[in-house]
Formats: structure tokens, C-alpha cells, sequence
């Protein structure tokens, strides 16, 4: 029987839950054995009771859940060559020799580079004396799958990324809060939500929230002129009767010189115009909560196709990623895809906006 491992890493998001249960179902069903890797990659790198099985009861219920309860964790010491051997000592010692990676970029690079050293790493293994050369042999390959979970929605390739809508769901309803009493008092707010380096979250929440303005890094504005323009948009807002001004800014926010955009200067900016205003940094309430129903559904298909890419794979085919474009469930190189996210990051820095705007994915068009 095949042994496939699942892991969540890095930031949990809502949908990990659903997308570890459609791997452990599917997993089943297409007659596999399931084994769930605690605590990211650190559950690889301690073994034993951290790699455990599961049976399809394990995951009843966990459709909707946030979060995830198999644990994640930002590890340090599969970064050491030293903890990548543990890890792949520790898999072999359970027969897995196939991951299916719940998470965001820096996660599914380091699944690549494990799977790149991984005949090395098994060489080691018998050379310390560890296996024999009969005991590895089933476990020359290994095979990598991931599956994009992020709130960030900051990886290409795919148009959405496993919790994003979650998580731009909690933050309309917070904003929708702020609104009542922002309208009430007649006050401006300056909402500032997650989304690292990327602005997606506070694109989508601004438009779907009415903002009055919103500032992301892929579209910076003049370092020289946003302030003058932010306060002429509010103060025209207000004179058509606007009760309240809302003004979304991304935790990445920059200028087009590249220097951040914080949440404290667009506040001076609304008090310079006479507006008594309040900061919300909502945090990681953003995190939380179930998932919405788009989450769920996203977690499940990709988490299914993710068993069938590892039953399908070869050893000369790349890793794929799991991704959702236009609709349907897609699978692409994962270390194409990475390259491709990062490439976002190097346009930005090199103040090529427009281009960034394209790499980020099609949901990102204009
Ligand atoms: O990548 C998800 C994310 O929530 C980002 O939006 C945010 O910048 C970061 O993680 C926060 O990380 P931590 O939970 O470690 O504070």
C-alpha cells in the first residue's frame, strides 16, 4: 500500500483542516495509508509519534473548521541539512515516501528541496549505517505534492490560495462593524489588515467594503502626492453626504519610492483634515473563524487531486502544485510557481508595478 504523509506549514488558514480530511479520505479510497505529520516539518524531523496514522473517522467533522489540528509550525531545523536526513530517516522508518504539503510559498520550496536532496539523504542513511541498501530500496523517490494554503492569496499560478476568502470574509464583517459606529460618530477609520507582501486581502476587502480608499504595494502611489490626494478623496466623499470615511491599508502598503505606507501617517493625514480618527489593526482575527463555503470546496477538490497527482507521479515528473485557475482545479510545476511568486517580489523592488500587478495572478488584473 502506498504511504502518503500530509502536513500542514507555515500560517494555518482556514480550509487546512478540510483540505488534511480530503487527503486522508481520498487517500483511503484510492487505497492508501494516510499518516498525518504533526507540527509542520518539525513533526518530520521528531518522527514517531508525530507521524501518525489516520483512519477516516479521525478527520469526521473537520470540513468546516479553522485552523488546523493536525498543528503547523515555522521550523528551523529542517532548514539544517542535519534535520532534513532525521526527516527523511524518520519517513522511511514509517514507509512514507510521498508529502502532500499544506502551505504558503516558503513551505512548498522547502518540500522541492527535500525532494531534490532526497536520494542523497537516503545514500547517508546507509552509508551512517542507519538502513541497509535492501531496506531503502523501495524509497528511492520522493515524491512532493503542495497545496497552496495562505489568507495572503499571494502565490502565482493559482487564483486563489486555500483561506483567503475565509479570511476576506472576517474582515468585511469587521469592517461592516467599524461602519455602524464610524457612521454613527461620524468618524474616519483606518483599517489595517494582513497579506504580507501582498495587497490582495485589502484590494478585495476595500472594494467589497466600499473604502474610501485603499493602498497596496503592487499599486503604490507618488510618495510625493498620495497624502495631498487622500485627503482631497475623503473631503470630497464627505461632501456628498458621506457619514463616514474608511480607508483600507495593506500591512505591505508602499510609495513608489518604495517606503512604507503606515497606518499611522494616512491617520495624520484624515486628523490634518479635520476628521476624528480611530486605527483598527485587526490582527489575526483575520486568521480565524470557519472556513466559507468557497474555502471548503477549493480544500476538498485540490486535496483530492493532490492524492491522485502522488498515485499518478513519476520520478521524472516535477512536483506540482495544486492551484485553482478559472474555475477548475489545475496542477503546475511547483518550483515554476514559486519562481513566479517570487519574481512578484523582485518586480516590486526593482519598481516595475505594472508587471507585478500581471505576475500576481489573473484575479489580480485590472
Ligand atoms: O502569511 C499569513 C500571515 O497571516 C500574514 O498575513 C502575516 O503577515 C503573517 O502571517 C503573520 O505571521 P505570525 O502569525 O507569525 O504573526
Amino acid at each position: 500500500k502506498k504511504r502518503i504523509a500530509v502536513m500542514t506549514s507555515g500560517g494555518d488558514a482556514p480550509g487546512m483542516c478540510a483540505a488534511v480530511r480530503a487527503v486522508v479520505r481520498a487517500g483511503i479510497y484510492l487505497g492508501c495509508e494516510v499518516y498525518g505529520c504533526y507540527e509542520g516539518y518539525s513533526g518530520l524531523v521528531k518522527g514517531g509519534e508525530y507521524l501518525k496514522k489516520m483512519d477516516w473517522e479521525d478527520v469526521r467533522g473537520w470540513l468546516s473548521l479553522g485552523g488546523t489540528l493536525i498543528g503547523t509550525a515555522r521550523c528551523m531545523e529542517f532548514k539544517e541539512k542535519w534535520g532534513r536526513l532525521q526527516a527523511a530517516k524518520n519517513m522511511i522508518l514509517r514507509g512514507v515516501d510521498a508529502l502532500i504539503v499544506c502551505g504558503g510559498d516558503g513551505s512548498l520550496t522547502g518540500a522541492d528541496i527535500f525532494r531534490d536532496e532526497w536520494p542523497s539523504l537516503v545514500a547517508e542513511l546507509v552509508k551512517n549505517g542507519t538502513f541497509t541498501d535492501e531496506q531503502v530500496e523501495p524509497y528511492k523517490h520522493l515524491t512532493i505534492v503542495g497545496l497552496v494554503g495562505s489568507i495572503d492569496n499571494d502565490m502565482s499560478s493559482t487564483d486563489n490560495t486555500i483561506g483567503a476568502y475565509s479570511s476576506l470574509e472576517r474582515i468585511c464583517e469587521m469592517v461592516d462593524y467599524i461602519d455602524a459606529t464610524a457612521a454613527s460618530h461620524s468618524r474616519a477609520f483606518v483599517v489595517e489588515v494582513m497579506g504580507r507582501h501582498c495587497g490582495w486581502l485589502a484590494l478585495m476587502a476595500g472594494t467589497a467594503c466600499g473604502a474610501d480608499s485603499i493602498f497596496i504595494p503592487e499599486r503604490p502611489p507618488s510618495s510625493k502626492s498620495w497624502k495631498d490626494e487622500l485627503k482631497e478623496i475623503c473631503l470630497r466623499h464627505r461632501s456628498k453626504g458621506r457619514r463616514k470615511t474608511t480607508v483600507i491599508v495593506a500591512e505591505g502598503a508602499l510609495d513608489d519610492e518604495l517606503n512604507p505606507i503606515t497606518s499611522e501617517q494616512v491617520k495624520e493625514c484624515l486628523v490634518e483634515i479635520g476628521l476624528d480618527t480611530r486605527i483598527t489593526t485587526l490582527g489575526h482575527v483575520q486568521r480565524g473563524g470557519t472556513a466559507v463555503a468557497f474555502d471548503r470546496l477549493l480544500a476538498t477538490l485540490q486535496g483530492v487531486d493532490a492524492v491522485k497527482a502522488v498515485l499518478e507521479s513519476t520520478p521524472d515528473t516535477p512536483s506540482p502544485m495544486i492551484g485553482f485557475v478559472d474555475n477548475k482545479v489545475v496542477r503546475r510545476p511547483l518550483i515554476e510557481s514559486v519562481k513566479l511568486t517570487k519574481s512578484v517580489a523582485t518586480a516590486i523592488n526593482e519598481k516595475r508595478f505594472d508587471d507585478a500587478m500581471k505576475l500576481r495572478d489573473t484575479t489580480f488584473k485590472e
